[in-house]
């Protein structure tokens, strides 16, 4: 069987082997962890690997209008209000044999609490405007992203219905818990959009770090919307760090004649230098060594990084202009940027063109 739950770091690894655990017994299981981090995945997977002979049968208590959530989950006969023109199956009927997936059952209106608490501790279901009871064999996953016992201190859900479905709870990692996965997750899910014939690009290193310093509070969802649009905006092309934060995080287009030299580029350079670099004592004239900035932060709270590399380089626009008396084509050799590059960034900082080149 394909694994669902995909990645390879400690959590997923402990996520995967407490499924693996409990989908053999028919406990019921309570899910709790953020939104996206993959509460129905796991879901899908214990029901998958359960063997259970039905269906997977999902209810999302959020969704559902509260008036209309006891018709849904229990069903109705035959005029039992207005508007019931049939009888119908409820979703408690549709997974006998198989499994119940309440999704987000902290909010669970009060008002249904005690008849799920019912059906949950008989599994025996009545529909709404019905006399018999209906047997069910079912087995029963909850899930929430909400602190449910704060809701129990404030009186909307009761402790005896949590008690009921908190029989074996299992945390769901946030995706910063697990960053390590990202790799993983994205070829997964750029293998499931290639599928679909769409031309995927390529992340290079720096991009997928980029990746795993953002903090990701949608979790895998947001990680998939960032990929989907990835495939849309760099089509068969590659993807840096700087493409990541500032057109797949924010949705801003590339320009691809840009030139790769960027300030983030020179900060990774900065970050590259070794000892053996320091002591190498050429004997030119040379720049400042990077390694000066080594001990700024014994002296610093902060560094506004992009400011001051910004800073760096208005000072040296300015004099390789001054040395090539204005001239933009000698002072962009003398930098060893395109003659274009240095246009933009003198745009960038306001700086005059006074030569005629
Ligand atoms: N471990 C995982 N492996 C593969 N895909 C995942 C994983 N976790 C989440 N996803 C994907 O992330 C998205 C959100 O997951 P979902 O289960 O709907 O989250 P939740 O129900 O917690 O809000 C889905 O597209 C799902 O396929
Ligand atoms: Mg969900």
């Amino acid at each position: 069987m394909t694994e669902i739950i995909k990645g390879s770091c400690d959590a997923t690894k402990q996520l995967r082997k407490l499924v693996e655990m409990v989908s053999v017994s028919g406990s019921t299981v309570l899910l709790r962890g953020e939104t996206g981090c993959g509460k129905d995945v796991v879901a899908r997977a214990i029901h998958d690997q359960s063997k259970r002979k039905g269906d997977l049968i999902n209810v999302n208590c959020a969704a559902i209008p509260s008036e209309l959530l006891e018709s849904e989950l229990f069903g109705h006969e035959k005029g039992a209000f207005t508007g019931a023109d049939s009888k119908r199956e409820g979703r408690f009927e549709a997974s006998n044999n198989g499994t119940l997936f309440l999704d987000e059952i902290g909010d669970m209106p009060l008002s249904l609490q005690a008849k799920l608490l019912r059906a949950i501790e008989t599994r025996k279901i009545q529909r709404v405007g019905g006399k018999g009871e209906i047997n069910l064999d079912l087995r029963l996953i909850c899930a929430t992203h909400q602190n449910i016992e704060k809701k129990i201190e404030e009186g909307l859900f009761r402790a005896d219905l949590f008690y009921r479905i908190n029989v074996f709870p299992i945390e769901i990692p946030t995706l910063s818990e697990r960053k390590d996965d990202i790799p993983e997750l994205i070829e997964h899910i750029l293998s499931e959009i290639e599928t679909s014939g769409s031309k995927i690009p390529l992340f290079e290193d720096s991009a997928i770090s980029a990746l795993k310093e953002y903090i990701w509070p949608g979790n895998v969802r947001e990680l998939r919307n960032v990929i989907e649009r990835s495939t849309i905006i760099f089509s068969n092309k590659k993807i840096n760090a700087k493409n990541i934060r500032e057109n797949l995080l924010k949705i801003n287009l590339p320009d691809f004649k840009e030139e790769k030299k960027i300030i983030w580029d020179m900060t990774s350079e900065l970050a590259d230098i070794n000892e053996e670099k320091e002591n190498d004592d050429s004997n030119e004239i040379s720049m400042p060594h990077p390694n000066h900035y080594k001990k700024w932060f014994e002296y610093l709270d902060q560094i506004d990084l992009r400011r001051h590399l910004g800073e760096v380089e208005y000072i040296l626009i300015e004099g390789a202009l001054r040395k090539s008396s204005g001239s933009v084509t000698e002072a962009s050799k003398s930098l060893k940027i395109n003659r274009t590059t240095l246009i933009e960034k003198m745009k960038k900082y306001s700086i005059p063109k006074v030569g005629n080149d």
